[in-house]
C-alpha cells in the first residue's frame, strides 16, 4: 500500500532530503531567462541550476511557467521530463517531483489547450455534470502536458463584489460552493479518487480559509470572521471536498482576526488535518512564509517564520524565493529543536502520498501521444455548453430579446471584440495579457455576432477601449462620437461593458461603480433612442444602477471563455434559449453590498409607520435570477410530514411546468427560512438543494428533493450545529409551505 511504500522511503531519508520535498520553487530557478518572447523553442533549462536545486538541495516540487508565458504541450512535455529525469535518475533516492500548475478553467499555460469560462460562470450554470465535465477535460489537457497537479478549485465564498478575485468563485452561496467544488474535485480526480490514472491530476482546493472576505476588500489583507461565521460559510466547502478525497490544499495568503494564516496552528493543524481529518498536502501561497516576516511583522525574521509556518501545519513552501536559506533555515530549526522531527515526517509522508498516489515513482512522465483530444472539438464543444449554459439574462422588456436575425445592429464598448476580456486572467498568463495573441483562432463577440447575422448586417464602432499595455482598468475614448452616430442607422444597439482581464493584487479596485468613461458611452447610447442591449463581461458586478434603467435588455456573461462569444451569440439571436443563473447578489450601489444570505435586520421593517430606510436590500439583481425565452410555473409545493423530529428527513416536491412556447432549461432552488431562533439570529433564507430540469413547451416535471432536518441547523458559537424545535418555511420560486421541527 502506499502508506507501506512511503514509510519504507521515509526511513531512508536525510533531513535534507525531506527538507528538499517541503520545498517548491517556480520554473525560473532553473530556466536561463530565455525564449522570453518565444513560446515555440524549447525552454533553455540551466544544467547547473538543475544540479544544484533537483541534486544539491533535493527539492520536490516545481511550478508555474517560465517568463509567465504559455507553451504547446510538447514544449511542457519535454521541459517538465528534463527535470523528471533529473529528479528520477541524478538524485540518491530518485524521488520524482511534482509539477503545479494554475489549470483553473483548462490548463491556463498551454497554447490549444481548451478554455473553459472561469468558476464563477460555472456556477451559473447550475449544472453539475458539466461542471464535473469541465474539470475531466482539464485534467486530461494538463496531464498531456505532462503536468500531474493542478490549483484548482477555488472554494473560497466569493460574498464580496469588490474582491478581485470573486470570479475565481462559485459564486456567495456555500451550498453551492460546496455541491460544485465536490465536481470539480471528482472531475480531476476521478470518482472514486484516482489519480494515478495518467487523464486525472491532483486537485488543489484553495485557498484555505476566508480568503475572499478582507474587511478592506483588498487581496490579500485582514479578514473579521466570527467562529459562527467561519463554520456557517466558509468551512463547509472545504469539509465536503475534503471528504471528497481531495489530495492537496493551498492557504489562504491573508490574515483570520489578525493572525496570518500561514501561522495558524488552531486552523490549519486543529480544524484542517484533526476536525476535519484532511490527509493530503499543505501548500504555502506564493512566497507566504517570507511574507509572514517581509509584510505580516508577524514573525521576527525569517527563520523564525519558517518555524511559525511549519509548526502550524504547513508541508509544502511554495516559492521561497532564496530556496537554499529556507531548507538551510529549516535544517537548523530541526537540529535546534525548534520544529519537531515528527512534524517533518508527517509533512514529508503527505507529500510523498500524494507523489505515490499520482502513480510518479513507476512513471514520471505521461506519453504524450497518449491524448489525442487535447484541444479537440469534443473538449471544445463540452466548453461551449458550458457557456450557454452559464450565460444569464437579467433584464428582457418586451421580450426585445431573441433578436431577428435580420436585425441590423451596432457592437460597442471595450469588449465587443476582445478575446483577453471574454476569458478573463489565468489564460495563456497570469493577468491573461497575452490572450489576444494565442486566442485567435476563436470568436470575440463581434465576430460570433458578425457570423450569426452576416457581417454586412454588423457595424462596430467601440467609443470605448481599454490600453492593452496599461493597467487593466486604464481606458480611453475610442470613436465615442462616431458610436453615437452609428447608433442611428441601426436597428439595436449591443453594448459590451465590463472589465479588462485582473486577478490578485492587480485587480484590487478603488470604485465599484462601472468606469466613468462606459457609464458616460452607455448614456450617450442611450439618448439616441435607439433599443440598447447591455451585455455584460466582467468578473465581478460592477454598479450599473445608473444605467440599467434605460437598457431594454441586460445579459450578463460574466467570463465565458473561448466560446463564450459564440454562445452569447447564439442567446441573443435565439438558437440558444438561456438557463444560467446569477451565483451571487448583484448590487445596486457599492454601499450595499449585502449578500442574498442576510439577517432579518436588513430587510426593511414591516412594522406600521416604519421607515424606508435607504440602505435597506434592494439588489440590482439577486441571486438566483436569470430569466429564459420560455416561462416557468410552479405549483403544489408540498413536504411529506408537517411536523418531524430533529433526527428526521422531509420529502419536499414542486411541479414545474413549461407554459411557454419553446423548449427550456430551469435550475429549480429549495430554500429554507428559520422563522425564529436563539441564540444567532437566523438567516432570512438559504439555499439547501437545487435541480436543473429540461421541459418541453407544456411538459410538467414533479422534482423532489429529500433534506435531513440536521442540515437546517445552524453553527453556534463554537462552531457546533445548533438545531432548535420550531417552525420552518421552504420555499421553491413564488410557492411556499411551513413545517414544524419538534424536540
Ligand atoms: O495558485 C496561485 C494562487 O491562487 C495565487 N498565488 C499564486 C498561486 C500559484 O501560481
Amino acid at each position: 500500500t502506499i502508506a507501506r511504500q512511503v514509510d519504507a522511503l521515509l526511513a531512508q531519508m536525510t533531513l535534507e532530503e525531506k527538507v528538499g520535498q517541503m520545498t517548491q520553487v517556480t520554473i525560473d530557478a532553473v530556466t536561463q531567462g530565455k525564449n522570453r518572447y518565444s513560446s515555440d523553442e524549447p525552454l533553455a533549462l540551466d544544467p547547473a541550476d538543475l544540479q544544484k536545486v533537483l541534486v544539491d538541495y533535493k527539492i520536490g516540487s516545481v511550478l508555474n511557467s517560465a517568463n509567465n508565458r504559455a507553451r504547446t504541450p510538447e514544449l511542457w512535455y519535454t521541459t517538465v521530463k528534463q527535470m523528471q529525469d533529473v529528479a528520477t535518475q541524478k538524485t540518491r533516492l530518485k524521488i520524482p517531483i511534482i509539477y503545479g500548475i494554475d489549470a483553473v478553467h483548462g490548463e491556463t499555460y498551454t497554447a490549444g489547450a481548451t478554455m473553459f469560462p472561469q468558476e464563477i460562470a460555472q456556477a451559473a450554470s447550475r449544472n453539475r455534470a458539466l461542471v464535473r465535465r469541465g474539470a475531466e477535460i482539464s485534467a486530461y489537457e494538463t496531464r498531456a502536458s505532462n503536468i500531474p497537479w493542478a490549483f484548482s478549485p477555488v472554494l473560497d465564498l466569493g460574498s464580496d463584489a469588490r474582491s478581485p478575485r470573486q470570479w475565481e468563485t462559485f459564486g456567495e452561496d456555500p451550498y453551492l460552493i460546496s455541491e460544485l467544488g465536490v465536481q470539480m474535485v471528482r472531475g480531476y480526480e476521478g470518482d472514486p479518487n484516482n489519480i494515478g490514472d495518467p487523464t486525472k491530476v491532483a486537485s488543489s482546493i484553495k485557498h484555505f480559509l476566508g480568503y475572499q472576505v478582507p474587511q478592506s476588500g483588498k487581496d490579500r489583507t485582514n479578514a473579521y470572521i466570527s467562529d459562527e461565521a467561519l463554520y456557517e460559510y466558509h468551512v463547509p466547502p472545504f469539509r465536503a471536498a475534503v471528504a471528497a478525497g481531495a489530495h492537496t490544499i493551498m492557504i489562504n495568503s491573508g490574515l483570520i482576526n489578525g493572525v496570518p494564516m500561514h501561522a495558524n496552528y488552531a486552523l490549519l493543524t486543529k480544524l484542517l488535518k484533526q476536525d476535519l481529518g484532511f490527509k493530503g498536502l499543505a501548500v504555502t501561497d506564493w512566497q507566504d512564509i517570507e511574507n509572514l516576516y517581509t509584510r505580516d511583522h508577524f514573525a521576527k525574521d525569517q527563520k523564525d517564520a519558517i518555524r511559525l509556518a511549519i509548526n502550524a501545519g504547513i508541508d509544502m513552501s511554495m516559492v521561497p524565493y532564496q530556496y537554499e536559506q529556507f531548507c538551510d533555515n529549516l535544517v537548523a530549526l530541526v537540529k535546534e529543536g525548534q520544529v519537531k522531527q515528527e512534524r517533518i515526517d508527517d509533512a514529508v509522508r503527505r507529500v510523498l502520498r500524494v507523489k505515490y498516489a499520482l502513480n510518479l515513482f513507476q512513471q514520471p512522465n505521461t506519453n504524450r501521444q497518449d491524448y489525442p483530444l487535447f484541444g479537440s472539438k469534443e473538449h471544445e464543444q463540452a466548453s461551449y455548453q458550458m457557456a450557454a449554459e452559464a450565460i444569464t439574462l437579467l433584464k428582457n422588456t418586451d421580450n426585445i430579446l431573441p433578436l431577428k436575425k435580420t436585425s441590423k445592429v451596432l457592437l460597442a464598448g471595450p469588449n465587443a471584440n476582445s478575446m483577453r476580456t471574454l476569458n478573463g486572467a489565468w489564460t495563456y498568463s497570469w493577468q491573461g495579457e497575452k490572450t489576444e495573441e494565442f486566442a485567435q483562432q476563436y470568436n470575440t463577440i463581434l465576430e460570433a455576432v458578425q457570423k450569426e447575422i452576416g457581417a454586412q448586417n454588423v457595424q462596430h464602432v467601440p467609443g470605448v477601449s481599454y490600453k492593452m499595455d496599461g493597467k487593466y482598468y486604464e481606458e480611453y475614448a475610442d470613436k465615442l462620437d462616431e458610436a453615437v452616430a452609428a447608433a442611428r442607422n441601426v436597428d439595436v444597439v449591443l453594448l459590451c461593458l465590463g472589465e479588462n482581464s485582473y486577478v490578485e493584487k492587480p485587480g484590487d479596485l478603488n470604485d465599484l461603480y462601472l468606469s466613468d468613461l462606459q457609464t458616460q458611452l452607455a448614456q450617450r447610447l442611450l439618448a439616441t433612442g435607439k433599443p440598447v442591449v447591455l451585455v455584460l463581461n466582467e468578473g465581478r458586478p460592477r454598479v450599473i444602477s445608473r444605467i440599467e434603467p434605460g437598457m431594454k435588455a441586460v445579459v450578463q456573461t460574466y467570463l465565458p471563455g473561448n466560446f463564450g462569444g459564440d454562445a452569447l451569440a447564439d442567446i441573443l439571436f435565439g438558437d440558444v434559449n438561456p438557463s444560467g443563473k446569477l451565483p451571487y447578489t448583484y448590487p445596486r450601489y457599492p454601499n450595499a453590498l449585502i449578500s442574498y444570505i442576510h439577517k432579518y435586520a436588513e430587510e426593511q421593517s414591516k412594522a406600521e409607520g416604519a421607515y424606508n430606510y435607504e440602505a435597506d436590500y434592494n439588489p440590482q439583481y439577486k441571486f438566483g435570477d436569470g430569466l429564459s425565452y420560455t416561462t416557468f410555473r410552479y405549483a403544489n409545493l408540498t413536504v411529506d410530514k408537517a411536523s418531524l423530529p430533529k433526527t428526521g428527513q422531509l420529502t419536499v416536491s414542486v411541479q414545474v411546468t413549461n407554459s411557454g412556447a419553446r423548449a427550456g432549461q430551469e435550475a429549480v432552488h429549495l430554500y429554507s427560512s428559520d422563522l425564529y431562533a436563539s441564540l444567532v439570529a437566523p438567516d432570512m433564507r438559504r439555499l439547501r438543494r437545487f435541480e436543473k430540469v429540461n421541459l418541453k413547451p407544456g411538459e410538467t416535471r414533479t422534482v423532489t428533493f429529500t433534506l435531513p432536518v440536521s442540515e437546517l441547523s445552524y453553527a453556534g458559537p463554537d462552531g457546533k450545529p445548533v438545531l432548535e424545535a420550531g417552525e420552518f418555511e421552504l420555499r421553491i420560486a413564488d410557492q411556499t409551505t411551513k413545517f414544524m421541527v419538534t424536540e
